[in-house]
């Protein structure tokens, strides 16, 4: 029976377990995904399970994704340029860390029927996931992409990565036609940006990394302003459907069926 899991701190919300149960068991793979909260203090321990072949996989999800990497062997390209892991594999006796967020964003994006190129594109947040969705973005060859973050000094530390990044300070955005809410704000119903919209007249796109609640008030926002909205739910299919392939080299099928596992 293999294994494999997904850390985090907190991670009772994690939805990982029910779409890689289902594809396993779909596939007919002998195995089990669970979820793990951990402390940075058992990052060692759990390093040495996965080079011991005892857990054959796991997802890192926040505030590991940079973390891990003083554990890993080897980092994908995308893993190396974004300073984020968040699928690690064994291969001949080493360590891999694997970034598949990006892939996730950028099939989200594709699906969505939007076209990035040209595009001025403001990212609201700075936290971990924002280096894959810059990484991505740039992939589909924006006219810019601009960082607002309450903390601006965080915003700030990304152009370490990204050299071509501009930055605003939090609420003076104005005039982008992508608008992409990569904060935690919206996780709890009633969550507020408390931004003026009114300054997002022009945009053309919502989209919220966030997929439950399912449509957050910044999406609502954009609604109401008559614009395209898209919630993270595909990205977060796409992301887990990318681990799975690296883990068992199968690209497991994405249906009605697999999107409504995530409907909690
Ligand atoms: P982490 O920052 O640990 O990676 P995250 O959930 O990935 O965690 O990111 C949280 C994001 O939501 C951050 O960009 C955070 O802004 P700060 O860097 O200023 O903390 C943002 N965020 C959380 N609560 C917020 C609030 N009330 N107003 C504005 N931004 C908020």
């Amino acid at each position: 029976m293999k294994k494999y899991l997904v850390i985090g701190n907190p991670i009772t919300h994690s939805l990982s377990p029910e779409l890689h149960n289902y594809w396993i068991k779909e596939n007919g793979i002998k195995g089990i995904y669970n979820k793990e909260k951990l402390n940075e203090k058992d990052l060692k321990e759990l390093f040495l399970k996965i080079k011991n072949k005892e857990i054959n996989g796991a997802n890192i999800t926040v505030p590991f994704k940079k973390d891990v990497i003083y554990y890993l062997d080897q980092l994908s390209l995308e893993a190396e340029k974004t300073q984020s892991v968040n699928t690690v594999n064994l291969k001949k006796d080493k360590i891999i860390g694997h970034n598949t967020d990006i892939d996730g964003f950028e099939l989200a994006i594709k699906d969505a029927n939007y076209d990035v190129e040209g595009k001025k594109v403001l990212i609201l947040g700075a936290g971990g996931v924002v280096p894959s969705v810059i990484f991505a973005l740039y992939k589909m060859r924006p006219l810019s992409v601009t960082i607002s973050n309450r903390t601006k000094a965080k915003a700030e530390s990304l152009k370490n990565l990204f050299n071509d990044l501009k930055i605003v300070d939090w609420g003076e955005a104005s005039n982008f036609d992508m608008i992409i809410n990569a904060t935690s704000i919206g996780l709890k119903k009633g969550d507020n940006l408390n931004l003026d919209f009114s300054k997002f007249q022009d945009s053309e796109f919502f989209y919220d990394i966030i997929y439950n609640p399912k449509e957050t008030n910044f999406l609502k926002d954009g609604k109401n302003l008559g614009k395209k909205t898209e919630n993270g739910k595909k990205m977060f299919i796409y992301q887990a459907a990318k681990a799975f392939k690296i883990w068992h080299g199968i690209d497991p099928k994405i249906d009605e069926q697999v999107m409504g596992l995530l409907d909690k």
